[in-house]
């Protein structure tokens, strides 16, 4: 069984020294990574900048940026029979990034952001015979129906569902809550736990 993974969040270049990025820690798919292999699946983990461990007998591969990720994730996928995006990609990168340190001036300082490559989009597009494509959302409304939407437009087989908007839930956090659905109208809720429990029980069900 191979299966590959994504986690943790992706930095925008501004400058130098700065970046856009967002809050995710990598804990859910490094949890993920770490159960798939305890259970001895071949685990090939792309993650972005995050200060975890990597778990045992995963083989890592760093990524910065969201192209970055894009990359990796497209070559690794094909021959992949299990995949989990649970990355926090970031939908928009600044158009233009600078190799020195961006000077004060007087006024204001405008960031043209361009939208990023949709990862699981492409993978849904291109998803070999037989592959288990799954998804999250991160939701902070209209968490189903979102997610669902997620799904069909992205071709996953599984989506878990995140809402983002509860304490404890989701981003940066040690724990979790998802509801897992299915393409077939599968509707499964994960209540309130540690994301290591809660990655074993995604997995108990996706496998
Ligand atoms: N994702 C991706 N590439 C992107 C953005 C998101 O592969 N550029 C993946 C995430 O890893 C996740 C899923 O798409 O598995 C949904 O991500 P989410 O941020 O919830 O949704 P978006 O598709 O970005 O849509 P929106 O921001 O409008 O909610």
């Amino acid at each position: 069984m191979k299966v590959l993974i994504s986690a943790g969040p992706t930095r925008e270049k501004i400058d130098i020294i700065r970046f856009i990025s967002n809050r995710s820690t990598g804990k859910m798919g490094y949890a993920l990574a770490a159960v798939a292999a305890e259970l001895d699946w071949e685990v090939v983990l792309v993650s972005g900048p995050v200060s975890l461990t990597v778990p045992d007998n995963v083989r890592l591969i760093k990524v910065e940026s969201a192209a970055e990720m894009a990359k990796a994730v497209c070559a690794e996928a094909p021959v992949a029979d299990l995949v989990i995006m649970a990355a926090a990609v970031a939908d928009f990168t600044p158009i233009q990034s600078y190799d020195y340190k961006i000077k004060k001036t007087s006024g204001n300082l405008t960031i043209e952001l361009e939208a990023t490559e949709d990862i699981l989009f492409t993978l849904g597009q291109n998803k070999p015979e037989g592959q288990v494509l799954v998804g999250f959302a991160a939701e902070s409304e209209n968490l189903i129906a979102n997610a669902q939407g997620k799904m069909r437009r992205k071709n996953l087989d599984w989506i878990a569902a995140n809402d983002i908007s509860k304490a404890h839930s989701g981003f940066a956090s040690d724990s979790n809550a998802v509801t897992l659905l299915s393409k077939d109208g599968k509707k499964i809720e994960i209540s309130m736990d540690s994301k290591k429990n809660i990655a074993k029980k995604i997995i108990e069900i996706i496998r």
